[in-house]
């Protein structure tokens, strides 16, 4: 491969990779999403487009690039669908990929090898060498493997090395080969009828036959792959954990458990009745089902009664009135600030203030109370009050626990659960409960089953030993039967919450968001039963996984590595694309534990590999005597100290990009994928990758989820994640002078930008895809210097300043002439033009915080400069009224945002015109000149109030009538109103009255500069 640009470097499938990625969040079955939990997965689809992108060459014409673009991403088109909004069926459009490598499903076609081939043609007949030092789940190396490279996969944290051996080593290792099916699944004629249905569709006889034929020996057992060996072993390890399970999961009258739901209870300060901590009463609540837990205070009002509520009325006459209705007849026992008690209060009342309970918590005094079970009825689901029987079970079950981990390796898993804090660790907040060791955050008969399983899966070993399976397959459907008990954790904690909504599982698992908040209430699974949350349901899960992995047949072999990317790589690479973490988003070590201990026990003594890389009692955080360690931004390794911890990551992803340049080849790649709501974090990304010695030359804002607004497409409103691409600078580069770049940055990206929009890129996106083209002429060069300042250098921020201005300068001038002659505008105040951009993108709506902070510093201002000083923007949190609960959730728990760091969802509005009527609106204040927007909405409080005469004055004393400008803005105001509003009605007559006062404006001096 040469050094001359690739794909990547000149155009990108934007909107197929972002529509593929959307759609990949609904895959189920067979992604490798539902292997193991690992946080902030970047979708398949955006990493096997960037892979091609950077791996093969620019065709070098617009023909050849838009051909190649379409092979891989396929065509959009859009399409109608019906969908469901309340009560109401409404029309949405949506748009899809057709063709391209890209979609879900997609990475089987034959295009794909046409792929793999020609990226070997690329490179010479030779695989590439791909690296991502910071693999985590596993999306980018099993892309790079799936195109035929050879891979190098690290990652420092134990659990993600495992689900990286489980992704790509173990498939890539066994594909191919096939075993016959073990004796015991032979004899299940259960097991028999599910391998018959998943091989093949068969008629009953059909079916009948096979079972015979098996099961008489009349032919040799058949030979099936490993996905088909976990599923057996994972039959042996159920049935073997049942004998000892069952017992503790009582059916009462004929209807077997499907779930116990449970409530914290703490003593009443004033009347020391045990007070059931519900978040709500509601068991479930569907248009076709409503189930209430009902509750009233004791006869000698020690405790509570429950009942059960079926066919509950709906009442009231609009959605919102239902919805209140429903909030009040469902209300539990807890609000944000404590918790009422039933039996000396009433609703709304405090008796146990949060921080009571907190004290409750640390003194080991918070219990448990079983408030409804959930049955499998005839046809669904039905609730029912707990038998005795249901509350003797659940208390024996505890009696067995320290049988149970007496014979597993290293016992109960008592190591220490994070510390809650600030920046990463806000996630964390059940020690603060008392909740301060891992097996605590189980109920007894959870723990009981998690340590019967894991010692099954333990003893499977001496089993699979013994029917003469190779030590590498033993390895193998161990370390799956391992995830499979992982999976199980993750659905059996005391964090674990009953769904009010239940679709299929009505579980919401532990890790639904990437936090371990305190919870009050909450549901125990049956874990030896097929529904959610049991063994039978992650082995399959699993097994599907690999399933799909059949087609790593021939693919090279991966290198997983456990290492910190501080300490060095080795071989050279051509490619280097990765995804660090971002600041303090996600505390991927401390989360992760919950899996590490579990992992440690079921896995130790496997392999003299396995034993080392969980030898310590937890996961790596930070060492600070080596200065090696998790790279995230977490004070509590600092001790609090907030700026030694955010520098000490910087200096950290300074060094991880100086090791990646040393091991790439000169003419290598280097991709970042980088997410944070904060442009300031970019910065100081941007700043670590030039000084690690990279040319910063493309950026490409990839979207991984998709809005509920069906505007949120076109406005890009919701891009997560943003590929940088750089490559390493020349030796030879000399320092450059900021005039010279400013003007190279302007002559290259003005071209760029129109390419960008005439590919429809629009909003925030359009801003990022413009940084990195700017970015090239800044960053060859090591150090820009100031032409009239000696001695001073032109920094990383000041250079983006210049680029985001003229990106929003040539935005705006877009929206000024009606998106038609593309004419650039310069002389317009900052917050016009935020205010254009605003409301060009995302009308009077909500806006998520990150676009609007990235567009107010491309204004030179800030979100809060626009929200305080100038009255612009209002902050509304961006909570509907029925997600106000789960919003509340979020806040007590201080949760983190899965991958996108987009924190917990604040949100902008702009203020409407009307509501802007302070008295100084429209006049300088404090030697600050008037914003135009500001003019023009003085003017139109003074046209609605019929004030003719101070409409002409004001317009006079401004100097508007001849200003070029205004007119422009003013015609733009008109077009972005809603057609009929009352608004466009007033700018119109506005308008109209301008012109009719003979306004033909004079003074062309007021700039609007020609495209060049
Ligand atoms: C954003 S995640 C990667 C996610 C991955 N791309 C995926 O799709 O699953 C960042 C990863 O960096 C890892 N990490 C943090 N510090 C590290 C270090 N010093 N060396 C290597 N890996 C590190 C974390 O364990 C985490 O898995």
């Amino acid at each position: 491969m040469t050094d001359g640009p690739r794909l990547i470097e000149r155009a990108f499938p934007l909107k197929q990779a972002s529509l593929d990625s959307v759609h990949e969040k609904n895959v189920r079955h067979g992604h490798i999403s539902t292997l193991h939990i690992w946080p902030a997965r970047r979708p398949l689809a955006a990493a096997r487009a960037a892979l091609i992108a950077a791996l093969l060459p620019d065709p070098g014409t617009p023909e050849g690039r838009k051909r190649l673009i379409e092979k891989i991403g396929g065509v959009v088109v859009k399409k109608i669908e019906k969908k469901k909004i309340g009560d109401r069926t409404v029309e949405v459009e949506r748009e899809e990929t057709v063709g391209g490598v890209l979609h879900w499903g997609r990475e089987a076609s034959p295009d794909l090898e046409w792929f793999r081939q020609e990226i070997r043609k690329a490179w010479g007949g030779r695989a590439p060498r791909v690296l991502d030092p910071f693999a985590g789940g596993g999306a980018i190396p099993l892309e790079a493997m799936r195109l035929g490279c050879e891979v190098t996969a690290i990652d420092i944290n134990p659990v993600a090395w495992f689900i990286l051996k489980c992704t790509l080593e173990y498939p890539q290792r066994l594909a191919g080969q096939h075993r016959p099916l073990p004796g015991f699944a032979l004899e299940s004629v259960e097991f028999m009828e599910d391998f018959f249905k998943g091989t093949g569709k068969l008629t009953k006889k059909q079916m009948e036959r096979n079972l015979q034929v098996v099961q008489r020996n009349l032919l040799p057992p058949p030979d099936v792959d490993l996905a088909w060996h976990v599923r057996a072993w994972g039959w042996w390890v159920l049935e073997r954990a049942k004998v000892d399970l069952e017992r503790f999961y009582p059916t009462v009258d004929g209807k077997p458990t499907v779930a116990y739901l449970w409530a914290r209870t703490v003593a009443c300060k004033n009347c020391r009745a045990p007070i059931p901590l519900l978040k709500t009463r509601w068991l479930c609540k569907k248009d076709n089902k409503r189930v209430l837990l009902t509750m009233e205070a004791n006869a000698d009002r020690t405790g509570v009664v429950f009942g059960v509520q079926s066919a509950v009325p709906v009442a009231g006459g609009n959605p919102a009135q239902r919805r209140e209705h429903d909030r009040r007849l469902g209300q539990g026992t807890m609000s944000r600030n404590g918790a009422w008690c039933p039996c000396c209060g009433k609703p709304g009342t405090v008796a146990m203030k949060l921080e009571d309970i907190r004290q409750e918590g640390l003194a080991g005094r918070l219990g448990a109370v079983m408030t409804a079970v959930v049955v499998a009825g005839e046809r669904a689901k039905e609730y029912r009050l707990p038998t005795p029987a249901d509350i003797r079970a659940a208390a024996d079950a505890g009696k067995e626990i320290e049988r149970v981990f007496a014979e597993i390796p290293f016992g109960l898993p008592t190591e220490p659960t994070p510390k809650g804090g600030s920046g990463a660790s806000r996630a964390f907040s059940v020690d603060g409960y008392g909740i301060d060791q891992w097996y605590k955050l189980f109920t007894p008969r959870q723990l009981f089953a998690l340590g019967t399983f894991c010692r099954s899966i333990r003893e499977a070993r001496r089993a699979m030993d013994t029917s003469g399976y190779p030590q590498e397959w033993i390895e193998s459907l161990q370390a799956y039967l391992a995830i499979a008990l992982d999976r199980v954790a993750d659905r059996s904690s005391s964090l674990c919450r009953p769904d009010p909504t239940p679709t299929q599982s009505g579980i919401i698992n532990t890790f639904s968001r990437f936090a371990l908040p305190m919870n009050w209430d909450y549901i125990e699974s049956v874990p030896v039963e097929a529904s959610s949350g049991g063994l039978p349901g992650a082995v399959e899960w699993i097994s599907k996984v690999l399933d799909q992995s059949r087609g790593m047949i021939g693919s090279p072999e991966a290198r997983v590595m456990k290492s910190s990317v501080l300490s060095g790589f080795g071989d050279q690479v051509d490619l280097v694309l990765t995804d660090p973490p971002y600041y303090d988003a996600i505390p991927y070590s401390d989360l992760m534990d919950f899996f590490y201990v579990w992992l440690r026990r079921t896995l130790h003594g496997l392999s003299e590999e396995i034993d080392a890389a969980f030898g310590d009692r937890l996961g790596p955080k930070w060492d600070s005597g080596a200065s090696d360690g998790e790279l995230i931004d977490d004070s509590s390794r600092f001790d609090d100290d907030r700026v030694a911890s955010r520098l000490a990551y910087e200096e950290g992803m300074y060094r991880a990009f100086k090791e990646c340049g040393s091991v790439l080849a000169d003419t290598g790649r280097l991709v970042v994928v980088f997410a944070h709501k904060n442009p300031d974090a970019w910065q100081r990304l941007m700043s670590a990758l030039i000084r690690a010695g990279f040319v910063v030359d493309a950026s490409w804002p990839i979207q991984t989820e998709m809005g509920n607004r069906t505007r949120a497409f076109a406005s890009s409103a919701l891009s997560s994640s943003v590929w940088l691409v750089c490559r390493k600078r020349l030796q030879t580069a000399r320092p450059g002078w900021d005039t010279g770049v400013l003007e190279e940055m302007r002559e290259n990206v003005h071209t760029r930008l129109r390419d960008f929009w005439d590919a429809g890129i629009r909003g925030p996106d359009f801003v990022w895809a413009a940084t990195g083209p700017a970015l090239e002429a800044y960053s060859k060069h090591p150090v820009v210097k100031k032409a009239n300042e000696s001695g001073q250098v032109m920094d990383v921020s000041e250079f983006l300043r210049a680029v985001r201005r003229m990106v929003v300068d040539f935005v705006v001038g877009r929206v000024l002439s009606g998106n038609g002659d593309g004419a650039t505008v310069s002389g317009l105040d900052d917050v016009t033009t935020y205010y254009l951009l605003h409301r060009h993108d995302f009308g009077m709506e909500e806006a998520p915080a990150g676009a609007c902070i990235l567009y107010a510093m491309s204004c030179g201002l800030s979100d809060r400069d626009l929200a305080d000083d100038y009255d612009v923007l209002v902050r509304t949190g961006g909570t509907g009224a029925e997600e106000e609960d789960e919003e509340r959730e979020l806040e007590e728990a201080k949760a983190v945002d899965e991958e996108s760091g987009e924190g917990t969802g604040s949100k902008f509005k702009l203020r409407p015109w009307a509501y802007r009527a302070r008295k100084s609106l429209g006049y300088d204040a404090e030697g600050r000149p008037a914003p135009m927007i500001d003019q023009v909405h003085r003017l139109m409080h003074l046209w609605k109030a019929g004030d003719v005469a101070r409409v002409d004055e004001y317009l006079d004393a401004r100097g508007l009538r001849r200003s070029v400008l205004f007119h422009h803005l003013l015609q733009a105001l008109i077009e972005l109103a809603e057609p009929r509003s009352d608004e466009r009605g007033l700018l119109e007559s506005l308008s109209n009255h301008v012109a009719a006062r003979g306004a033909t404006p004079e003074d062309k001096q007021i700039p609007i500069a020609a495209e060049s």
